[in-house]
C-alpha cells in the first residue's frame, strides 16, 4: 500500500510542478521520471533483502526504457521529481531527501577516490539543474539550488545557490554570497591609532600625577609632527621619547624635590 501511496505522491508532485502536465494519468503514461521511480522501489527493496542480482537487472531494464540509471542501493525520498529524465545517473550510495527536483543529464556520482560511501547526500527541497554533476560523499543541504552545468565537489550548506565549475556558492538564503560593502570598508590603521591615542592619554595622566604638568609640556614639545618630520628628514631620529630621556627628567625632578 505504501508503494502506491508513494507513487501517487510522486505523480502529484509532477502535476504541481510542471505546467506542461495536465493530469495524473498523463504523467503516469508520459513521464519517464515516474517510470524510473516505479521501477526503483521494488529494485531497492530487493537490494535491501540481499537479492542484488535481480535488483540490478530491474535497474538496467528501467535504464533501457527511461534513460535514467538509478542504482538499486540509492535511497530516494518522497515526492522526487525527475523532469525529462535521460542521462541521469544516481550512484549506489546516494541519498536523496524529500521534494527534490532532478533535471536531465544530472549525475550523483563518485570521484573514484572513495570507497564505501562514495556518492552525495542530498537534502530536502533541493533543485539539481540540467547537466549538473555532484561528485563525492558530502552533504548538500536543504533548499539548495545547483545551477545548470555545475560540477559540485564539496559540501553545500542549507539555502545556498551553487553555480559553475567547480561549484561556487553565489547566493545564501537569497542574498549574494559576496555581500561585501566596497565603499565603507573598516580602516584598521585608524582603529590602531585610536587605541594608541587612548593609551597615551592614560599614560599622560600617570605622568602628570607623578612628575607634574611640566613633563607633559616637554613631551608635547618633543613630539610635535613638524619636529619629528624634520628629525626623520635629517636622519637624526632615534627613540623619540626613550627611556634615557624619561630617566633624565625623573632625575631632574628628584633633584628639584631635594
Ligand atoms: C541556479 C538556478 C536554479 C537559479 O538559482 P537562483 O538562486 O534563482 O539564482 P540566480 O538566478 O539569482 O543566479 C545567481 C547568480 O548565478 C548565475 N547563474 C545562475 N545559473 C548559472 C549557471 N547555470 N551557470 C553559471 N552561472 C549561473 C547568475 O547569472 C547570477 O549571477 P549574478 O549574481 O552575477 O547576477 C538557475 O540559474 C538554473 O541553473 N536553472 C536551470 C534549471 C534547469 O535545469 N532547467 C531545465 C529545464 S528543462
Amino acid at each position: 500500500m505504501a508503494f502506491f501511496k508513494e507513487i501517487h505522491e510522486d505523480i502529484q508532485a509532477v502535476v504541481k510542478q510542471d505546467p506542461a502536465a495536465r493530469n495524473g494519468f498523463e504523467v503516469l503514461m508520459c513521464y519517464p521520471g515516474i517510470w524510473a521511480l516505479i521501477w526503483h522501489r521494488p529494485a531497492h527493496w530487493l537490494h535491501n533483502h540481499k537479492i542484488k542480482m535481480l535488483a540490478r537487472v530491474i535497474s538496467q531494464l528501467s535504464r533501457w526504457f527511461t534513460g535514467i540509471e538509478i542504482h538499486p542501493g540509492a535511497k530516494i525520498g518522497r515526492r522526487c521529481v525527475i523532469d525529462h529524465g535521460m542521462a541521469i545517473i544516481i550512484g549506489e550510495t546516494s541519498e536523496i531527501g524529500d521534494d527534490v527536483t532532478i533535471y536531465q543529464g544530472v549525475t550523483l556520482g563518485g570521484t573514484g577516490k572513495d570507497t564505501g560511501k562514495r556518492h552525495p547526500t542530498i537534502g530536502n527541497r533541493v533543485v539539481i539543474s540540467t547537466g549538473a554533476k555532484v561528485l563525492g560523499p558530502f552533504k548538500v543541504g536543504d533548499d539548495v539550488k545547483i545551477g545548470a552545468g555545475s560540477v559540485v565537489l564539496k559540501e553545500v550548506p542549507d539555502g545556498c545557490t551553487v553555480v559553475g565549475i567547480p561549484g561556487t556558492i553565489v547566493r545564501r538564503n537569497g542574498r549574494p554570497a559576496t555581500d561585501l560593502d566596497q565603499v565603507d570598508l573598516p580602516d584598521p590603521v585608524a582603529v590602531e591609532l585610536e587605541c594608541l591615542r587612548r593609551r597615551i592619554v592614560e599614560l599622560e595622566k600617570v605622568l602628570i600625577n607623578k612628575f607634574g604638568e611640566e613633563s607633559i609640556i616637554q613631551c608635547e614639545k618633543d613630539c610635535q609632527y613638524a619636529n619629528i618630520a624634520q628629525e626623520i628628514e635629517e636622519g637624526t631620529v632615534d627613540q623619540i621619547y626613550d627611556e634615557v630621556h624619561l630617566s633624565e627628567e625623573r632625575k631632574e625632578q628628584e633633584d628639584e624635590n631635594i
